[in-house]
């Protein structure tokens, strides 16, 4: 697939990159190490150039997974990481947000040390840490540029003027949100900020979390332990039959078009413009390679309007309160 430019950032991507939390936390337990660096080395021959990954994810051994993988490789991918959250060592437990610039340079430097690398290609605040002004903080982020520890900035789940305001100090070639036929909620002021100010949206679970690839039945739910079971509403008893019902109209919209539901589902928000990009994830090299194939699925306007309605009818948030007071700030 051709290549679009994350913001003005110089760095080009095949507009489907790979998220790769799933392969350390969150999603059930980690794949095995060798499975693991074997998908992400058998992505860049599958002709994908952009990994995302976060300190967060399995507390840096997302990163250390990615360190592995690509040493002697290194100028073959471009690397998305973040800081911001800090969790406690011990427990893993969620301790908040710190944008400061004390915080910034001991993760930047474990990030570093963890992807085995002397440049991060894009470097993201995760959260934003409301206690202190976006400013600051980007202000500490644009000296990792000068320093060429890092080659461009983004901002994940900010509203539109954070961007607006972080932009201000320094370019920010892009913002990291969650987008998808479900999950449409940043259309009413991140997303139109994004293409006024020139940087890219980076769509995160673009699958809906594996919910909209058909993957899952009333009967056939993430399983226990699976973080999707016990801290995604759209997930919970009630709203995940309801969800599912809608995914019946994205999987009759895959037959007429003859692809296959998670292919939609990649073809609608890249179909959003030149300005989008996605990290669907996955930890298995068939769904990599079927994802690759939303490529060349393009969806007439008839189809398109079909799937437009749907993110009205979702039942559940996108994360319980608590996190969800860290979205759109
Ligand atoms: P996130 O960005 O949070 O990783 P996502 O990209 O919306 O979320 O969806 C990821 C989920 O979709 C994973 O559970 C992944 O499972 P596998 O690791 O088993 O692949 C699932 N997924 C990704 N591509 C898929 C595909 N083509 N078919 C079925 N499930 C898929």
């Amino acid at each position: 697939m051709t290549k679009r430019e994350i913001g003005q950032s110089g760095l080009f991507v095949n507009p489907i990159g790979l998220g790769c939390m799933g392969l350390s936390e969150f999603y059930g337990p980690a794949t095995e190490e060798g499975e693991a660096i074997a998908l992400l080395q058998g992505a860049i021959e599958d002709g994908v150039n952009h990994f995302d990954t976060a300190e967060l994810y399995g507390m840096g051994a997302n990163e250390k997974l990615l360190g592995k993988a690509f040493e002697g490789r290194r100028d073959k991918v471009i690397i998305a990481t973040k800081f911001g959250p800090v969790r406690d060592q011990d427990t893993g437990a969620f301790i908040g947000i710190d944008g400061s610039e004390k915080n910034m340079r001991r993760a930047v430097e474990a990030s570093l040390a963890n992807l085995k690398t002397d440049y991060i290609d894009l470097y993201y605040m995760h959260r934003m840490d409301q206690r202190r002004p976006i400013e600051d903080t980007v202000g500490f982020m644009a000296k990792l540029v000068e320093e060429g520890k890092v080659r461009a900035l983004g901002l994940s789940e900010a509203s539109a003027e954070t961007l607006t305001r972080a932009n201000a100090v320094h370019p920010i070639a892009a913002l990291q949100s969650e987008y998808s036929i479900f999950s449409r909620d940043i259309e009413d002021g991140p997303l139109p900020a994004v293409k006024t100010i020139g940087a890219s949206l980076v769509a995160y679970s673009p699958l809906g979390r594996g919910m909209l690839t058909g993957r899952y039945e009333r009967e056939n739910k993430p399983k226990p332990g699976d973080y999707r079971t016990v801290a995604q509403p759209r997930f919970a008893a009630g709203a995940y039959e309801a969800n599912l019902a809608l995914v019946e109209d994205v999987q009759a919209v895959a037959e007429i078009v003859g692809a296959t539901a998670a292919q939609i589902a990649l073809a609608w928000v890249l179909g959003r413009g030149e300005h989008v990009i996605s990290i669907p994830g996955t930890t298995k090299r068939d769904n990599l390679l079927a994802n690759l194939g939303a490529a060349t699925v393009s969806l007439d306007a008839g189809l398109q309007a079909r799937l437009d309605q749907l993110a009205d009818a979702v039942q559940g948030q996108r994360y319980p309160d608590e996190q969800m007071a860290g979205i759109n700030v």
